[in-house]
């Protein structure tokens, strides 16, 4: 049995105020209030998991200890099979300081070099923590193909050199409600609701 969340004030572990807003509006029709976990000032935790749900776990469990509410984190990232799985976790990291993530797909690009495989899928962890320690997690998947020239504006991160499995075309040129449709997001988060909010 998943435990359900009752009614209230949700924190969203995130410093991210588009992500926060986005959440927000996902989880209205279910009463949810959410606060940002920067609108409460509590630290970032240092992303030291090695895979996406601990990583979201981690910081689901810093945002409910801090706070005492229930908290809600997430953690996401572009798995390449011809890679081993990388970037994965480090996703944002391959796009380095000055987050260039021309560059980031360059390097994926290269690094898979005549590579016939170029298979991968976009991954998102969401963590739902609350200040007991009791966790409940969700991972949510969108596979695809690395293309290679980029293809398309919309979006960001990796989304124009990845095109999800079936379609002719990627992220980067798709219709942004077409992508949310079927993205690892948009799967987490129906798993998530189904589970913690229905
Ligand atoms: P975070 O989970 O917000 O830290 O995102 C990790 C990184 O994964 C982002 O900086 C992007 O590079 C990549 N990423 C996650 N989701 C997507 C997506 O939907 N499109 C493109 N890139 C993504």
């Amino acid at each position: 049995m998943n435990r359900k969340f009752s009614s209230g004030k949700l924190v969203i572990a995130s410093h991210n105020a588009g992500k926060v807003r986005e959440i927000g509006e996902l989880l209205a029709p279910y009463g949810v209030d959410v606060v940002s976990a920067g609108d409460l000032g509590l630290a970032e935790p240092e992303e030291t998991g090695t895979t996406f749900v601990a990583n979201a776990e981690l910081k689901a469990h810093a945002a409910a200890q801090a706070s005492g509410l229930p908290a809600l984190a997430d953690d996401s990232g572009l798995a390449v099979d011809g890679l081993g799985g990388d970037p994965g976790i480090y996703s944002a990291r391959w796009a380095g300081p000055s987050k260039d993530f021309q560059a980031a797909m360059a390097l994926v690009n290269d690094k898979l070099g005549n590579n016939p495989d170029r298979s991968g899928r976009f991954i998102c962890a969401l963590a739902l923590a609350w200040p007991d320690g009791h966790c409940e997690t969700f991972e949510g998947v969108v596979e695809g193909d690395l293309v290679w020239p980029l293809r398309g504006l919309a979006g960001f991160g990796y989304d124009p050199m990845f095109q999800p499995k079936g379609h002719a075309v990627t992220f980067g040129e798709m219709d942004p409600n077409a992508k949310h449709a079927i993205s690892h997001r948009a799967d987490a988060f129906r798993k998530l609701v189904a589970a913690c909010f229905e």
